[in-house]
């Protein structure tokens, strides 16, 4: 066990003791949990193999699923790959910093240990003003996958990276909470079309308004995956339910069920007509899909404080922002 220390930062003007601290922790090979714009990176030097080790160690994340690399400058791009290819300019030119990842193939400086082995790596440049600073200080890029322990949904808040990884991480910067609330759009530009393998913060939507068609992991001819979608992933401890937007019949119908099972159950709605009896732990987010999305991991992680067994869910329209949501909880409801 290490002690787990919190900060509170601010986000528009971060004091520049904390990044400090935190620098020289990451400088020593420590782990620091950061703010992104999507959710909380778990951080450590991306070229100190041995730190890298400790975020698997940490995480309990399987060695084989790899860690997207975390940049400030355009520059440091070029320390990671020789091979920008021309989507992946335009699409960093346009969406960095932003809750976009490119996957670009990889130079031979890049630890193994960080990108599983395989011949590509992921980047992002991520828009927080602290994440920002912090590699800045720092002046080399850093590893950061999700500050959850592997598996579970995650962390938008320093209190959700504190939950789950208290004892095990040196320090937490504590900007509150992150405004998109899933993770990046991951997108491998050394495949043409361009392929999404996780969609994420940033939509297909305005992808293809800038470069036209791109293909998905869910096209029936690609048989290829993310390497981390084969895990389990942003699961409650609740079991979770999902049912079709506006389905009161079906609702009440689980509602019913489950109630008489002698399980808790607990909601996550849009449609405020839907509440009925009995349902006892609710959780209504509205119809405003950037409020579900930023809201959706908080919400998993509350009803199991709150001794849910069922989560009923209601679905949102594939698209957009939805549909990062919605791939989200079918991994969930697994
Ligand atoms: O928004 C985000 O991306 C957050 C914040 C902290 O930046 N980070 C994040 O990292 O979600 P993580 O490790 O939880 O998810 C990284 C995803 C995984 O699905 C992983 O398999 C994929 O990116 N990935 C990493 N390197 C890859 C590569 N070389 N090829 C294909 N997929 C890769
Ligand atoms: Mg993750």
């Amino acid at each position: 066990m290490i002690e787990t220390q919190i900060l509170k930062v601010e986000t528009t003007k971060p004091a520049y003791q904390a990044i400090h601290l935190a620098a020289e922790i990451l400088k020593w090979g420590g782990l620091v949990a950061f703010p992104t714009e999507t959710v909380y990176g778990l951080g450590a030097d991306a070229f100190n193999p041995n730190a890298v080790q400790k975020v698997f160690e940490a995480k309990g994340r399987p060695a084989d699923n790899p860690l997207i690399v975390h940049i400030s400058k355009f520059d440091q791009l070029e320390e990671l790959t020789d091979n920008i290819t021309e989507t992946g300019k335009l699409l960093t030119q346009a969406f960095w910093p932003g809750p976009l990842t490119i996957v670009v193939k990889s130079s031979p400086f890049v630890p193994k240990i960080v990108t599983g082995g395989l011949d590509t790596v992921a980047v992002r440049m991520p828009k927080h003003n602290v994440a920002l600073r912090l590699i800045d200080v720092l002046d080399r890029p850093i590893v950061g996958p999700s500050a959850n322990i592997s598996g579970r949904p995650s962390p938008t808040t320093a209190q959700h990276v504190h939950h789950d990884l208290n004892g095990r991480i040196d320090l937490i910067l504590d900007a509150g909470r992150c405004d998109i609330g899933v993770e990046s759009t991951v997108v491998d530009v050394t495949n043409q079309p361009p392929l999404i393998l996780r969609f994420g913060g940033l939509t297909r939507e305005r992808i293809e308004q800038l470069i036209g068609e791109v293909q998905t992991t869910e096209d029936d001819h690609f048989k290829r995956r993310s390497p981390g979608t084969r895990y389990r992933h942003y699961a409650p401890e609740a079991k979770v339910v999902l049912f079709e937007r506006g389905d009161k019949l079906v609702f009440d119908r689980l509602n019913q069920k489950y109630f008489e099972d002698g399980k808790k159950v607990g909601y996550i709605i849009y449609s405020t007509d839907l509440i009925g009896e009995p349902a006892v732990l609710g959780r209504l987010v509205g119809s405003n899909i950037e409020i579900y999305s930023q809201m959706l991991f908080q919400l998993l992680r509350d009803l199991d404080t709150l001794g849910a067994d069922v989560i009923l869910v209601e679905s949102v329209e594939d698209i957009g922002l939805g549909k990062a949501v919605m791939d989200r909880l079918r991994m969930a409801a697994k």
